[in-house]
């Protein structure tokens, strides 16, 4: 069946291995990314496939409703997919007001142009919401997020996205749209934004900058490489239960000072440095505010209902990363430099 698939945020880390997969798979699938191109939203990360015939690309931002409008008419939009976000706790616990704008209004505008499109019969239409595991807030020592714990957001990024899940949840429930959302622990991998951990830590180990450790460095996350988070992505989409909601994770704690000792002894080895070297380079800082404690999901629903699991281990996809940065270091020091926003002009003005 065709379908024309409107995938926000797709020039961001995530979205943009999204699209790259629906491009490649489903070619009789009309792929349209729609992004405001805000920092973090590169075009460069499409560039692979951004001459594909099924691939269009609309440069709007969430908050415009009667841009998104005329998006959803000029390609017969018949689904969406929807990633566009603020994504940094830190820069949400500078900026709350940008996560509120983005995440919250920018989904209820999404939510009420679609609303208002299908009305008709939402049967043949579906609204996938991609959120995050940070909506349940902190775990102790021991336990695991599933479906059924409660929210309890902790930062203004958490807090705009648990909001943006309930008024999806809503929409199903007021007005009868289809809808699914699925909640993700950390992913990592090529294109990540160099403000995150991982991104940030090999460019600094690169450039022997201080790798700032927040806090005591006892704080846990589970990892998930990207591309296994985009390939739950496609089966929650294509065959997940409607007015559902799927946890995806890595099964794959670390604490971030044992996940940094690795990213350092691995790139020790890749850069023909001396053992330890980088090591010297970790310094402990002030916490972050609110900092939660202890990420870990529970993604037994989605792998007994769907049959989905990580597909690489930690140690392949951590490599992989690594050799991709150390490949295009360009990437990352356009996007150091802010040359990267000079992609779209060059590339989309006389289209
Ligand atoms: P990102 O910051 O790398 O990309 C976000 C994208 O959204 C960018 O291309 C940006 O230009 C676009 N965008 C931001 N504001 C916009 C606006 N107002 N209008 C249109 N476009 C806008 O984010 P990411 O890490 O790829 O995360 C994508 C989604 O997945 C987010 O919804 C995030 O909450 C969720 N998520 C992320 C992770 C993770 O580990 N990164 C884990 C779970 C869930
Ligand atoms: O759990 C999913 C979430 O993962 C996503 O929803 C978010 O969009 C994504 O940014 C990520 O949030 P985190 O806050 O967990 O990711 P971040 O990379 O910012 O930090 C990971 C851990 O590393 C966290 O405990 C804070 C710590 N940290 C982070 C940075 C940037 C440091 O110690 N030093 C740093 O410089």
């Amino acid at each position: 069946m065709n379908k024309n698939i409107l995938i926000t945020g797709g020039a961001g880390f995530i979205g943009s291995h999204v699209v790259r997969l629906f491009v490649t798979k489903y070619p009789n699938y009309k792929i349209v990314n729609l992004d405001a191109l805000t920092y973090a939203g590169n075009l460069e990360n499409l560039k692979d496939i951004d001459q594909s015939p099924n691939y269009y690309f609309e440069k709007v931002n969430i908050l415009d409703a009667d841009k998104i409008e005329s998006v959803f008419k000029k390609h017969g939009i018949t689904d969406v997919i929807h990633l566009a976000a603020e994504s940094h706790v830190d820069r949400s616990i500078v900026s709350p007001l940008d996560f509120v704008y983005t995440n919250i209004i920018g989904t209820v505008n999404l939510l009420n142009v679609a609303r208002h499109l299908w009305k008709e019969d939402y049967s043949n239409h579906l609204f996938y919401h991609v959120s995050t595991d940070e909506v349940y807030g902190a775990l102790g020592k021991e336990g695991l997020f599933t479906e059924t714990t409660p929210y309890h957001p902790n930062s203004p990024y958490s807090a705009s996205k648990a909001s943006s899940d309930h008024f999806v949840r809503a929409y199903a429930e007021t007005y009868h749209m289809q809808t699914v959302i699925s909640n993700c622990s950390n992913n990592y991998g090529p294109f990540h934004f160099p403000e995150k951990l991982i991104p940030l830590f090999i460019n600094n180990i690169i450039t022997k900058k201080p790798l700032p450790v927040y806090g005591d460095g006892l704080y846990t996350r589970d990892w998930l490489f990207v591309k296994d988070h985009a390939l739950a992505i496609d089966l929650v989409f294509h065959q997940g239960k409607v007015d559902d909601t799927y946890n995806i994770g890595g099964f794959n704690e670390w604490t971030n000072i044992d996940l940094i000792k690795l990213l350092c002894k691995l790139m020790d080895e890749k850069l023909n440095r001396a053992p330890c070297e980088s090591e010297q380079l970790i310094t402990y800082v002030k916490d972050r505010p609110g900092h939660d404690r202890r990420y870990a999901i529970d993604a037994t629903k989605i792998n007994k209902e769907l049959g989905w699991h990580p597909t690489v281990t930690f140690e392949q996809g951590l490599a992989e990363t690594i050799d991709w940065f150390l490949a295009n270091q360009e990437w990352l020091n356009n996007i150091t430099s802010g040359a990267y926003a000079n992609y779209y002009e060059s590339m989309y003005t006389n289209r």
